[in-house]
């Protein structure tokens, strides 16, 4: 009988100490939405899964200096934004460009990164260079990208919209479309792995930020403070370096 209460009141203490220290060693979790279609800001590796890039990497070093677990959720880029707002999760980190639109329904980061949309065509067309070759032509897009808003404007122009970023490049290839006006990092990585398409001159500037909840400002400051710190100690140009270099 005593044996049997020391083991119970050993187990009940064993329990307690277990449970209290994965209490104390939990780190609060930031849950990022994203959508994994566009590298080298945000994809995944083919054969793990694993979600990498630019953005990736960022948000993991933020997530580092302000003491949080950063978690991914994969989500297609024209569902982000509401499920931003339902709460599926804390923030989205998705190259998202910073427009006077969104900032109507989400807080923007400080800006991180300066970008710009350029135009895909295929390598032996030479009669697209500026956006003005676009009038009265097929372009295809990433539905409701800065892409998407720059090729609607154009006249005359029909606009094919896809769910995912390489779909709208790869259109192009498939000679779907004359062209498809995509951010330039994504144009540029992406014919990498192709001789059959080339991109023009950047004709836009954006600045990617992260979208938070608006009535999360204590997310928005702890975000921002942990962003300046990254700058600050070298550790962004060093992903900028991993993902950007040119060797
Ligand atoms: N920068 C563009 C925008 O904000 C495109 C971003 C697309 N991002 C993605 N992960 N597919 O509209």
């Amino acid at each position: 009988m005593k044996k049997m209460s020391f083991v119970l009141i050993l187990s009940a203490v064993l329990i307690l100490m277990v449970s209290a220290s994965t209490v104390l060693s939990a780190k609060p979790v930031l849950k990022v939405g994203t959508s994994a279609d566009f590298p080298p800001f945000e994809f995944q590796d083919e054969k793990t899964g694993a979600y990498l890039g630019f953005d990736i990497d960022l948000i993991k070093a933020i997530g580092a200096e302000a003491g949080m677990e950063v978690k991914i959720v994969n989500t297609a880029w024209d569902g982000l934004i509401p499920g931003l707002l339902t709460g599926n999760y804390d923030c989205i980190m998705s190259a998202m460009t910073i427009t006077d639109e969104r900032l109507g329904s989400v807080a923007f980061s400080d800006p991180y990164f300066s970008a710009s949309q350029v135009i895909v065509t295929r390598s032996d067309d030479s009669s697209i260079k500026t956006v003005e070759d676009l009038v009265g032509k097929e372009i295809s897009v990433q539905i409701g990208t800065t892409g998407d808003i720059e090729a609607s404007e154009i006249e005359g122009a029909t606009i094919k919209r896809f769910n995912l970023a390489p779909d709208a490049i790869q259109e192009v290839r498939n000679k779907g479309v004359a062209a498809c006006v995509i951010d330039f990092s994504v144009a540029e990585e992406i014919s990498k792995q192709y001789t059959d398409i080339k991109f023009g001159e950047p004709f836009t500037e954006e600045y990617y930020g992260i979208a938070i909840n608006k009535n999360n400002v204590e997310l928005l400051n702890k975000i921002n403070e942990a962003l300046a710190s990254v700058k600050a100690s070298g550790k962004y140009d060093m992903i900028f370096e991993d993902w950007f270099s040119i060797n």
